[in-house]
């Protein structure tokens, strides 16, 4: 563990700083000037299939074992990246990890929940549930293991609490090093504290969030989030969000995103997911139409993560060979098991 500026604990679990690369070919495709877009490979953190959840988590779980935990309860969807995230970091101290996943198991595990299974991760299946359910349960499942001697914390679902915030800030500081002047970043907003924490840090101007559906008031939790590392409360009516790339819900592909999984895969040989940084992307071609990105300040695209989710995803085959349909509101049984939405 080691104590950084900000006075706060971090354990070494990924790979950093992350590069930073250009990206001409999506530029130009996307009608951005090729030199104007940047890519964070927060998707190269290294462990445990990476993404952005490992630079929370050396700050979540650094103040777990500070606190005395011996084992970790988390929560998320079926084919949550921060519940696999979660079962690696458990597996570096060697400490037990729960997750408390929506859903009921649907057939070969597949995608991150094949990687939970190999980080040795045990899975209590939550059924048909939101997220305030999922909290009820990892509360149980904690007391659970509190009475057979166990001292579990409970990590909030997407580890979007003060210290993943934190760790978004740090985040934004390293892009700054790396990158540095006036630069517009480009992120998807699950759970929140991924975008909190850069708009604290860069300010509400220079981050643009795309939705993914996760939460049910994106602009409020954000707003909170940022506020709990800020020295002013940030009022959520000035944070830049586009809500236009939902579809049919968290958890659903649309056609938008598969064409933007596509483009990037196509131009740069860069793999995005369904339901986080495909939104992303194709939130961030909107906005480059609607002329609110790409004609002033260059563009940086946060890559942050989710490979393995599109693997588990049940169209991963039609995002790769074409457009496939978009999906409605119908969805089926089996459908909302492997990918209930999270919100309320
Ligand atoms: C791949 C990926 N990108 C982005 C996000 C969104 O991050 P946050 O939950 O901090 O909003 C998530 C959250 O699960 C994710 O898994």
């Amino acid at each position: 563990m080691s104590d950084d500026s900000a006075g706060a604990v971090r354990i070494s679990l990924g790979t950093f700083p992350t590069p930073v690369e250009s990206v001409p070919r999506l530029a130009a495709a996307l009608g951005i000037g090729m030199d104007q877009l940047w890519i964070k490979r927060d998707d190269l953190t290294g462990l445990g299939g990476g993404g952005n959840k490992v630079r929370k988590l050396e700050r979540i779980v650094a103040t777990a074992l500070g606190g005395g935990a011996d084992a970790l309860v988390t929560t998320g969807a079926a084919q949550s990246n921060h519940a696999r995230v979660t079962a690696a970091a458990g597996a570096r101290p060697g400490i037990p990890v729960t997750l408390v996943l929506a859903g009921e198991p649907d057939g070969a595990a597949v995608g991150n929940l094949l990687l939970d299974g190999l980080f040795g991760a045990r899975i209590r299946w939550a059924g048909d549930v939101g997220t305030s359910a999922l909290a009820v349960l990892a509360e149980e499942v904690a007391a659970d293991l509190a009475s057979a001697g166990a001292h579990p914390a409970i990590i909030p679902f997407g580890g979007s609490n003060r210290d993943g915030v934190l760790a978004y800030a740090d985040a934004a500081r390293e892009l700054c090093a790396q990158l540095p002047g006036e630069s517009v970043s480009v992120v998807a907003l699950g759970s929140g504290g991924t975008m909190a924490g850069l708009a604290a840090e860069l300010g509400t101007r220079r981050v643009l969030g795309v939705h993914t559906g996760a939460v049910s008031d994106p602009r409020a939790v954000v707003a909170a989030l940022a506020s709990m590392v800020t020295s002013e409360p940030i009022d959520p009516r000035i944070l830049r969000l586009r809500t236009d790339q939902v579809g049919a819900g968290y958890g659903t592909l649309t056609e938008r995103a598969a064409e933007a999984i596509r483009l990037a895969a196509r131009t740069e040989g860069i793999v995005l997911d369904p339901v986080y940084t495909g939104r992303a992307l194709a939130g961030l071609a909107a906005a480059v139409r609607d002329g609110d990105l790409g004609s002033d300040a260059p563009v940086v695209f946060w890559h942050t993560g989710g490979l393995p989710g599109l693997f588990g995803h049940r169209q991963a085959a039609a995002v790769a060979s074409g457009a496939p349909r978009e999906e409605d509101s119908r969805r089926t049984a089996s459908a909302r098991r492997a990918q209930v939405p999270l919100q309320d």
